[in-house]
């Protein structure tokens, strides 16, 4: 058996039960591309996989390989395979429900997979499949926001948030974003208003908006209905909306799921990285080996843009 460094869990819990070690490298079935990984991420996806809340979803096998996100570059292919060939550097998100990327080799679809931007090295490239499919669903394919409108974005200097002030000003929409220790972040995003969530609410900025986005949930999800214009739309990636509560609030209210096949998608984000359009923003890079850093630093709460592992140079 031939074998690779993988990041696994065999057990749910908290992050020491993350093993660094040895594991079987996969190989690609039928319609599948075997990805020699460059670059890899944690989502707070990974958190929840990790600590066995998405078993109930996904009915994962132990030992798991975490991580979604792969930047790297096409080692073989499968049958049928023609779109891509060994040698081809390529981004994905991958493993949603099966073994990731968090490891030197991951398998995905070829369905799921785009050509990596060019002008981005692997770490950054890395960065964007699962926040910005995410921040595309939301945005671009639910709210098809358009100009002239204004979207309200939770935790805007996140993940997902950064990316989806970058979609949103694409689409000629204002943004008015919260953030706290990150507030830097939204300037440089040029944010049309940033609000500092610990010193001001955001009722008192945002007022008939067309679209909150809400990576946050709890209470800031349960005052966002009041701030939208009649007819508006709610749209939360962390928990779903009360649909009674929207009603009664004359808004329409939706969980956002980033869905398959996302190749496509990627292939149109490319484009909107080579235009200037996004811009990835790397905080932090960490080892492979020390990914259990990477789940505490996102279990903090308070990451910046996203935490990148480098897998290989
Ligand atoms: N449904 C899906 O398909 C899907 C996909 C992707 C993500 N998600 C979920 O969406 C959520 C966000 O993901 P992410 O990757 O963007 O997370 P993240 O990068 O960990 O988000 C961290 C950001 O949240 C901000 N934040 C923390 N508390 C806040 C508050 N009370 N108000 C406003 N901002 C606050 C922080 O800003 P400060 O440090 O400045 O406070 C920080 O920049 C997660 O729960 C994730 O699981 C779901």
């Amino acid at each position: 058996m031939t074998t690779m460094k993988a990041v696994r869990i065999h057990t749910y819990g908290g992050p020491d039960v993350l093993a660094y070690e040895d594991a079987p490298r996969p190989t690609a079935g039928d319609g599948e591309v075997l990805i020699r990984v460059y670059a890899t991420t944690v989502n707070p996806f990974d958190c929840a996989v990790r600590a066995g809340y998405m078993d109930g979803y996904f009915h994962y096998n132990l030992p798991l390989v975490l991580g979604t996100d792969v930047s790297g570059v096409i080692e073989a292919v499968g049958a049928g395979v023609t779109a891509f060939s060994p040698g081809d550097a390529v981004y994905a998100r991958a493993g949603v429900f099966r073994d990731g990327a968090n490891a030197e080799y991951v398998v995905a679809f070829a369905s799921e997979v785009a050509a990596k931007p060019p002008s981005l090295d692997h770490l950054h490239a890395a960065a964007l499949p699962h926040a910005t499919l995410t921040a595309w669903q939301a945005l671009i394919e639910m709210a098809q926001l358009s100009a002239g409108q204004t979207v309200l974005i939770h935790g805007a200097a996140g993940g997902v948030g950064h990316i989806a002030v970058q979609l949103a000003h694409w689409r000629g929409a204002k943004v008015i974003g919260t953030a706290s220790t990150n507030l830097d972040v939204l300037r440089e995003l040029k944010v049309e208003e940033a609000i500092d969530y610990t010193k001001t609410p955001f009722e008192s900025v945002a007022r008939d908006v067309d679209v909150v986005l809400d990576t946050v949930g709890g209470d800031v999800q349960a005052r966002s209905y009041a701030v939208l214009k009649p007819g508006g739309l709610l749209l939360s990636t962390i928990q779903p909306p009360s649909e009674e509560t929207a009603q009664a609030h004359g808004v329409r209210a939706q969980y956002v799921n980033a869905s398959p096949p996302v190749g496509k998608t990627l292939t149109e984000v490319a484009g909107l990285v080579a235009s200037g359009h996004i811009k990835p923003m790397v905080s932090a890079v960490l080892p492979l080996s020390e990914t259990r850093r990477a789940h505490e630093m996102i279990e903090g709460k308070h990451t910046r843009g996203k935490i990148v592992l480098q897998v290989a140079a």
